[in-house]
């Protein structure tokens, strides 16, 4: 087996249903940090590290509790709950026990704000 369906990144949904969304302003987003945001509904994990923004669903692939409430470091959040790792970028998993990726969100800064592109249906039709 090559890695299969676990290694590839979660795409977040067809780019013609998404819809841009303010998440805040950059400088209230510390480097190596992660909060909670709800966007158009959905619960978004909204982390900086490396000096860039990320944006995912806020949960875990493994036991569904919040990636924003574990520790953002070298591009990845660690789940809090059993440790499980997430590259930032892609959502692919670095480390055990969760294997399937999160979701993740295109990012843009404008003005000095954050806006994150997410689905314009409901939350759990298309974040992953
Ligand atoms: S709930 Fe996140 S690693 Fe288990």
């Amino acid at each position: 087996m090559s890695g299969g369906a676990s290694r590839r990144a979660a795409l977040p949904f067809p780019s013609a249903s998404r819809v841009w969304v303010a998440a805040g302003p950059l400088h209230r987003l510390a480097e190596d940090t992660a909060v909670h945001v709800e966007l158009a509904g959905h619960p978004v994990c909204l982390a900086r590290s490396r000096g860039a923004v990320h944006a995912l669903l806020d949960e875990c692939t493994h036991g569904q509790v919040a990636l924003s409430d574990g520790d953002v470091e070298d591009g990845q959040v660690e789940c809090w709950l059993h440790g499980s790792r997430f590259d930032l970028t892609t959502g692919i998993p670095t480390g055990p026990p969760a294997t399937r990726p999160v979701a993740v969100y295109p990012v843009r800064i404008i003005g000095g704000g954050i806006e994150v592109a997410v689905p314009t249906g409901p939350a759990g039709a298309a974040d992953g």
